[in-house]
């Protein structure tokens, strides 16, 4: 998608991204994380900026190019990005979380690593703060979209999400059709209902998504 012609309708607007996945680490040597390649992140973040935000990104771990963006920070852990959320929020207009935020993480790190004794492994995790969640409970909270990549029944667990979270929109998708490809299909959900757009490379998809924002929040 060529950015240069986008009407630059978030000038004077700053939104926040999460994009990425979260790795929380186990010891020196491992860690458990999840299949978010950061694309559709990175797409929303630099089509954003491109449209006249100040776009600040926290990205987990990925193996993609820094998008021109005002502000990134690279974080690991689901923490860690809380942390650098929680440090940006009070001046955005409007938050998207993309990031495949890890639930868990070990309930204790081992700075040893782990030796195999050949017997079963019981590994124990305790749960990670939901950010989207808080960001959207604050008071004067930002504009809030969430993101819902399920395995089945999509339209009832993302609608269940977004009356969870307390949350204006929610884009939801089937992960398998689009966690580490560069196309995708997806569903917004907001109060008016659902909105189906099929497959299109992610950064038409995030120039949709950014227009229906907008149009929502009347700018
Ligand atoms: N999210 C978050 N912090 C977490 C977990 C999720 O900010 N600790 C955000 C994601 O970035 C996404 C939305 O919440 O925008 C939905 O994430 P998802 O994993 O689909 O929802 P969960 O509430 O964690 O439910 P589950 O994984 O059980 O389906
Ligand atoms: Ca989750």
């Amino acid at each position: 998608l060529s950015t240069a012609f986008l009407p630059k309708i978030f000038k004077g607007k700053r939104i926040l991204v999460t994009a990425g996945p979260t790795l929380e680490s186990i010891d020196p040597v491992r860690a458990l994380t999840n299949f978010s390649s950061g694309k559709m992140g990175y797409s929303i973040a630099r089509v954003a900026q491109a449209m006249g935000a100040e776009v600040t990104l926290v990205s987990g771990p990925t193996s993609l190019t820094t998008p021109l963006v005002s502000h990134f920070e690279s974080v690991t852990s689901a923490e860690e990005m809380y942390q650098a959320v929680m440090y940006a929020i009070a001046q955005q207009d409007i938050f998207i979380g993309v990031a495949a935020v890890a639930d868990y993480r070990p309930a204790e790190y081992s700075a040893k690593k782990i030796k195999k004794s050949g017997q079963p492994l019981t590994l124990e995790l305790i749960p990670n703060r939901d950010i989207i969640a808080e960001v959207a409970a604050m008071p004067n909270a930002p504009f809030c979209v969430g993101f819902a990549a399920e395995s089945d029944d999509l339209l009832k667990h993302a609608e269940e999400k977004r009356q969870r979270k307390k949350l204006p929109l929610v884009v939801a998708n089937i992960a398998s059709d689009t966690m580490g490809k560069d196309d995708a299909s997806i569903v917004l959900l907001d109060d008016e209902g659902t909105h189906t757009f099929s497959y299109a490379p992610k950064a038409e998809l995030a120039a949709t998504l950014l227009q229906h924002i907008a149009n929502i929040m009347n700018i």
